[in-house]
């Protein structure tokens, strides 16, 4: 059998579905550059206390470097043993500097805190990334919202029609969402960036290693302050995991509209080609399987969620092999939502609008409240006036009428005397929408402050 590197006290060799069941390497690989600059750090630390002289350090240093472009260039090969790789980039870096300095590079360090090192850089890396996609999704909502400011449409609750809103509201309103979500994100990397390296399997660093020096050097916020949660604290993976979860719950919440707005019934909005596929049997199908994948892409991520949350639940102090169960729905996470957040971007680019149909939408009942709201101004309280716009909605209905602007001067009268020539000027969409100037509206001014606020939020 291979040498293993914690071979010294086994007799017997591994059952070798076990030796796959055990074994990390086909998807912790992809941590190769952290695993490496963990390991560059680290030896620096030991450099530094005595344990490395200036050769070993820049043999080591060297030898990380061969190893990182063995990876980089597809050239590495992977050997029976290869656990994970923490093993295999240590296997290989003895085999090109030999062993006899190879095998000082671990000296105080276990594979639970190097692990746990290697984790929170490559979520660093690729949170920052997705960072800048989000960014960017935010500012094609605000551009459009911006651009597309006189578009009324019908505000629907309950999938009903409402009240008139502008369609910039609707697109700042999902904006909204998702500068929350920046911001969120900012305070789960500000707990992912905390350095575990040094804390030695469990108990501490027996060298007294600077942990400072090396959090500083990776790049670390701080330095988790007890060698035990060091280890095995995965709670950095769970709010990642949960973060993405919440954007994709999001996501397909405004996928959700814009897959009803596109049906023919609606036809507020058309998919671009690019973001639509065709039916196999029906030649007319235009379907928006975009939107679709990022509706469904929801329940996948937060599926990962709960997974992990039950791996995690009720695993003794420190590490534990359960931890190993991290990296997968981690992973599939933070590409799904990377690429999630890409889709919407290109989806919500280039999508059309046809503001005649939300237009045409637009029905003379959703002004029922805006002609209670004509009574309160002249006093009455709106209690009363609700209930007798109520009556005009009724009796337009029950005179055939298209609508309640239908109803004469005379039929007001009869409904509330109180009712005047001027209750003509209720029945204007535009009217309606820009009362709404309180923060949070849908006039114009208001949404123009919402997309400032966001647009400023973004960094
Ligand atoms: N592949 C392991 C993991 O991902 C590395 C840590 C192994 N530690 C141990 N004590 N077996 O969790």
């Amino acid at each position: 059998a291979e040498l293993k590197l914690w071979g010294g006290r086994f007799t017997g060799g591994t059952d070798p579905l076990m030796e796959l069941y055990n074994a990390s390497l086909p998807y912790d690989k992809k941590m190769y550059v952290a695993d490496l600059e963990g390991t560059r750090v680290y030896t620096s630390a030991l450099h530094k206390v005595g344990l490395l002289n200036d050769h070993e350090l820049s043999e080591i240093h060297r030898g990380l470097k061969l190893v990182e472009a063995e990876w980089a260039e597809g050239k590495f090969v992977e050997k029976p043993g290869d656990e994970d790789i923490h093993t295999a980039n240590e296997r290989r870096l003895g085999e090109l500097i030999g062993r006899d300095i190879s095998g000082k590079v671990h000296t105080g360090r276990s594979r639970n805190d190097q692990v746990a090192t290697d984790m929170r850089l490559y979520v660093r890396e690729e949170l920052a990334k997705i960072r800048a996609i989000l960014v960017g999704l935010i500012k094609v909502f605000v551009s459009r919202a911006e651009k597309e400011m006189d578009i009324l449409m019908p505000g629907y609750t309950h999938l009903q029609r409402a009240q008139p809103i502008r369609w910039s509201h609707w697109l700042s309103s999902h904006a909204t969402y998702l500068a929350n979500d920046l911001e969120r994100l900012d305070q789960v990397i500000k707990r992912v960036n905390r350095s575990p390296l040094g804390a030695g399997a469990l108990a501490g660093h027996p060298y007294g290693v600077d942990r400072e020096y090396i959090a500083d050097n990776l790049g670390f916020e701080s330095v988790i302050g007890n060698s035990l949660t060091a280890v095995a604290d995965r709670d950095f993976v769970v709010e990642t995991l949960f973060w993405g979860s919440l954007v994709l719950n999001h996501l397909s919440k405004f996928s959700e509209d814009l897959i009803i707005y596109s049906t023919a019934e609606f036809g507020f909005i058309k998919l671009a080609d690019a973001y639509s596929t065709g039916s196999s049997l029906m030649p007319q199908k235009k379907n928006p399987d975009s939107l679709e994948l990022l509706r469904g892409k929801s329940g996948r991520v937060f599926g990962q969620l709960a997974g992990f949350m039950m791996s995690l639940k009720a695993t003794p102090s420190t590490y534990n092999k359960d931890l190993q169960e991290d990296k997968e729905p981690l992973f599939d996470c933070l590409t799904t939502v990377s690429h999630s957040l890409s889709i919407a971007t290109g989806v919500i680019s280039t999508l059309s609008v046809d503001a005649a149909k939300m237009r045409a939408a637009l029905t003379m009942d959703m002004l029922a409240t805006d002609l209670a709201d004509y009574l309160v101004r002249k006093g009455v309280p709106f209690r009363e006036t609700h209930h007798i716009s109520g009556e005009a909605v009724a009796t337009s209905e029950k005179l055939g009428l298209s609508g309640i602007d239908q109803l004469t001067l005379e039929q007001y009268k009869q409904i509330d005397a109180r009712f005047d020539a001027d209750v003509v000027n209720v029945f204007n969409f535009e009217t309606s929408v820009e009362r709404r100037t309180a923060t949070g509206g849908t006039a114009k001014s208001a949404v123009l402050a919402q997309l400032k606020n966001i647009a400023s939020s973004l960094n």
